[in-house]
């Protein structure tokens, strides 16, 4: 999910009803925020308690969609996503209600894909088999390595047998099944990176994300790396683990659709295609974000980040938006371009005229975008706008030169 942006606020007043977005199909966020523990590399809206209301949390998510059902007017939800923190961590009973509450609300596409974000900690087959008869029909698992001294280092609480038995059970339990691994970790070679991706392979059905491990700035990771306690492999090497996960995935039928996505085709995550194609998306729960449509810009939504904040705005306001700010022109392209960019196929042009409402060569400086075509770093062709595979590698350079 999108988290940075640099809009300014113009409409920040959340109570204000009116009606936002329109149009066939919603893609739907839910963000549960408890996690077991915190593992140190992450900076996701996550926390660890004591303990949860789950009849409160329920009930809040609950009452937030309703909220969105009666602002917005749309025919169907076409996904819903539960992200966190960790959502294998809920009741069952509360992804069923959120499930029919939003396909009462609207109503749910014939295929709608329903994925819930789990960690092999907090699963068992009975888990699995309630959160599939609650109507998820896609897993989409953090695994984080296949190597036992790699998941000691993340702090992770699985080990890598665990991780392969979640795979396994989760395969045959949901129709679509996803796992996360991480690359590019302290002392990790080209060679220890082919071998973890040739187990992988083995266990892989359809699709496969794989992120490169990044040092966020509040983190315990942040702390030792800049105390030197580890080293993360030089720039030149990262790029060489990227190239050798693109190839050797590509090589078995997982070509990359995404930067860090990798999927047979037709096997991709059509929610976070959303995102990436800038369609509209609400957010509930803390720290969710949501994207409609409005005019030539969009109205986003902020919903705050503190679990306990969030929860009682909630239960005071009906809803937990912290800021609605309403998107330019101008900050759409920028937005259409920094995440339709990400994908192999790019921008094509029906969705670039949608998003922005303008053509390609109407809405970009020429003499920018011909120096980035002749540099060997975008494409511009009957299929669309993307970035090369050397493009990639640097989007935010290639970014900051299209744009200025
Ligand atoms: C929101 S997390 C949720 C997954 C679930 N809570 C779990 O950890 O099993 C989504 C994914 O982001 C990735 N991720 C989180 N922090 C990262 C970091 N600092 N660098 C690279 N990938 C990261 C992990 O692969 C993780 O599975
Ligand atoms: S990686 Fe997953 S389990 Fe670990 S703290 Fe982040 S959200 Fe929670």
């Amino acid at each position: 999910m999108p988290n940075d942006r640099n809009q300014h606020v113009i409409d920040q007043n959340p109570h204000e009803a009116a009606i936002f977005g329109g149009g066939k199909s919603l893609a739907l966020y839910v963000h549960w925020p408890f996690c077991r523990s915190k593992c140190p590399y992450c900076d996701f809206n996550s926390h660890v308690r004591d303990a949860v209301d789950q009849a409160r949390w329920r009930d809040g998510l609950l009452r937030e969609l309703e909220y969105f059902a009666n602002v917005t007017n749309y025919r169907e939800v076409g996904s819903i996503f539960f992200g966190g923190g960790t959502p294998s961590l809920m009741p069952p009973a509360t992804v069923a209600a959120i499930i029919e509450a939003a396909a009462s609300h609207w109503s749910c596409a014939e295929d709608v894909e329903i994925t819930l974000e789990a960690n092999p900690t907090s699963v068992e087959a009975r888990k699995f088999a309630d959160l599939r008869a609650a109507g998820v029909n896609r897993v989409s698992l953090g695994v984080q390595s296949l190597d036992d001294r790699a998941l000691a280092f993340l702090g992770r609480e699985h080990s890598a047998e665990d991780a392969k038995h979640a795979i396994i059970l989760s395969q045959r339990i949901f129709p679509r099944s996803s796992f996360d691994l991480i690359y590019a970790l302290p002392e990790q070679t080209q060679a220890t990176w082919r071998h973890e991706l040739a187990d992988a392979l083995n266990l892989v059905e359809s699709h496969l994300s794989v992120y490169q491990l990044t040092i966020e700035k509040g983190t315990p990771f942040y702390g030792d790396w800049r105390r030197g306690d580890w080293v993360t492999p030089e720039e030149a090497i990262g790029a060489e683990l990227f190239e050798v996960t693109r190839e050797t995935l590509t090589d078995t039928g997982l070509p990359a659709y995404e930067i860090s996505n990798h999927a047979r085709p037709g096997e991709e995550s059509r929610h976070n295609l959303a995102y990436w194609l800038s369609r509209d998306y609400i957010g509930i729960g803390p720290g969710a974000h949501g994207r409609l449509a409005q005019n030539a810009g969009a109205m986003a939504f902020d919903q705050h980040r503190a679990p306990e904040t969030w929860l009682e705005a909630v239960e005071t306001q009906g809803h937990g938006t912290k800021n609605r700010i309403s998107v330019s022109a101008n900050e759409r392209l920028e937005e259409a371009l920094m995440m339709g960019l990400r994908l192999t196929s790019g921008i094509p042009h029906d969705e670039f005229k949608r998003i922005v409402g303008n053509t390609v060569e109407a809405a970009l400086d020429a003499t920018r975008l011909n120096r980035l075509i002749d540099g060997g770093f975008i494409v511009l062709d009957k299929a669309g706008l993307r970035a090369t595979p050397a493009g990639l590698m640097r989007l935010d350079s290639v970014l900051g030169a299209l744009l200025g």
